[in-house]
């Protein structure tokens, strides 16, 4: 079940423009939480709370392309069995959005919850972007370059 906002539309742009954007969102968004785990280290926790509003509007944006244009793309050519895997990574969506919130939570209440919560954050956030950058982004850009050439 895709979490893509309503808000957040896809936005407009070619589909490998699309893909450099996104890699370049994902070093944005990891230099984010750095801010978060320095803030959380310190126990400012208003810091806390600030620099995951600012990573928030971001992450929307860029998982609402992920899973509107790349997955897309990608059932489209590949029919979901052939996207299983790639559809397993964007189900990450949901946890490390849910995540981000027990965090900006937590930043108020328990200071060592919170450095637990934010240190599985920013793993399992830094092994979604590994996968989407081998992987799913690979994949995709191969399929939709065999896609043109078929369609030239
Ligand atoms: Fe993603
Ligand atoms: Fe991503």
């Amino acid at each position: 079940m895709p979490m893509a906002d309503k808000r957040f539309l896809p936005r407009q742009m070619d589909f490998e423009s699309m893909v450099r954007v996104l890699v370049e969102e994902h070093r944005v968004m990891e230099a984010g939480l750095a801010r978060v785990e320095a803030a959380a280290t310190r126990g400012d926790f208003h810091a806390v709370a600030a620099a995951l509003e600012q990573v928030d509007p971001v992450f929307r944006q860029h998982i609402a392309d992920e899973e509107s244009q790349i997955l897309r793309l990608l059932i489209g050519e590949l029919g979901v069995k052939g996207a299983e895997a790639e559809i397993k990574v964007f189900q990450q969506h949901r946890p490390i959005y849910r995540l981000m919130q027990l965090v900006a939570e937590l930043a108020s209440k328990s200071a060592s919850e919170l450095a637990d919560e934010q240190c599985r954050l920013n793993e399992l956030f830094h092994k979604h972007t590994g996968l989407e950058e081998r992987g799913v982004f690979p994949k995709a850009l191969g399929t939709f370059q065999e896609q043109r050439k078929r369609r030239a």
